[in-house]
């Protein structure tokens, strides 16, 4: 099940990434860049990148004209990564050692702020009239993924958070920036107003889906993820998933959630027992039943467009990927 766009536009990013990226080499800057060729070098989907040129592509302008917002926003994404894996414990990503692990945390503190520089230097290049609001909407966009990450970071601590505020911290941290990819490519090509509203509700919704499925990986997931499975469950990340065992498990599955939190030295043991919990309480299913509810949103905003049928059929693919992903 394979979509032509996606290896077509991947590779393109890709290629972008690549040339933008050798103007500051591994080697120079005392070390400064070597970690954000190595995190770019061990891949990722470039999903953000991949749905900023499908937007463009879909106003019907030439994917090239969005190349520098899908830089920028991928360049962000990635940038947003290695300050998470500090914030979260993190070993692994994309299969390999963490950049902080891999050198030290000021390294992955520093050469994660030059990569969100050099996203504001590759947005700098939107041509047109297009700039100003581009640049409006890619600091909007930074600002709330940092509330987000910081809502995510307090919730950790919380025993009382609701699903209501689960769903807009996720909205913030990981949509927003989706939801920015679809707007900003759209904007590249022209667009204006209602349309670019509806491209950003478009990639909330989408957004919404993508972090349930990354929640579900983090759980039930395989070394296909590529990051340490049970990283949530260490953290006591107040995801859907534990949301839903707190609310609806009954007294065996609430005596393992309390014996566990706030365990955050545990290992696998505390990772069996949690996930076991979750699975007796029907959290899985009912995540699934969500993610997949905000996928049938996403597709009415896609009717909303009015697209022809072959972009339609691109954005379907991509709404089945963000769910069946195993990575
Ligand atoms: C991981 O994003 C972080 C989230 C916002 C869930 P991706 O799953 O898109 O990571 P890569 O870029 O493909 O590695
Ligand atoms: C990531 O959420 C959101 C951002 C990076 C802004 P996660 O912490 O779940 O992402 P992963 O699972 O480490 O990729
Ligand atoms: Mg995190
Ligand atoms: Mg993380
Ligand atoms: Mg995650």
């Amino acid at each position: 099940m394979m979509h032509p766009n996606l290896p077509r536009l991947k590779s393109a990013a890709d290629q972008a990434l690549k040339e933008f990226l050798s103007q500051w080499p591994s080697d120079a800057g005392d070390g400064l860049y070597a970690p954000i060729h190595y995190l770019m070098e061990l891949g990722g989907k470039r999903l953000r990148a991949v749905l900023a040129l499908s937007a463009a592509e879909a106003e019907g302008a030439p994917y090239q004209v969005a190349m520098p917002v899908a830089m920028g926003v991928e360049l962000f994404h990635n940038f947003t990564l290695m300050h998470d894996d500090i914030m979260d414990a993190a070993p692994l990503r994309r299969g390999q050692a963490t950049v902080h692990k891999k050198w030290d945390e000021n390294a992955a503190i520093l050469s994660g702020d030059a990569m969100y520089t050099l996203a504001q230097v590759a947005i700098a290049e939107v041509p047109g009239k297009g700039l100003a609001p581009a640049l409006k909407l890619f600091n909007q966009t930074a600002l709330e993924v940092c509330l987000g990450q910081q809502s995510d970071m307090a919730f950790e601590l919380r025993g009382d958070v609701t699903v209501e505020e689960y769903k807009e911290m996720i909205r913030l941290k990981t949509s927003v920036l989706v939801a920015a990819s679809l707007a900003l490519g759209a904007i590249a090509a022209g667009a204006e107003g209602e349309r670019v509203k509806t491209w950003y509700r478009l990639g909330e919704e989408l957004g919404l889906a993508f972090q349930m499925q990354d929640d579900l990986l983090d759980t039930f997931g395989d070394e296909q993820v590529g990051k340490q499975i049970g990283g949530d469950i260490l953290a006591d990340k107040k995801t859907y998933l534990r949301l839903y065992t707190q609310e609806h498990g009954d007294a065996d599955v609430q005596a393992v959630l309390a014996k566990w939190n706030g365990e955050r030295d545990a290992t696998s043991t505390k990772v069996q027992e949690v996930r076991g919990a979750m699975v007796q309480a029907g959290a899985d299913a009912a995540a699934r039943e969500v993610m997949h509810a905000h996928v049938a949103n996403a597709m009415e905003c896609v009717d909303a467009l009015g697209l022809d049928e072959a972009h339609r059929n691109w954005f379907e693919f991509l709404g089945g990927m963000v769910t069946q992903r195993t990575s």
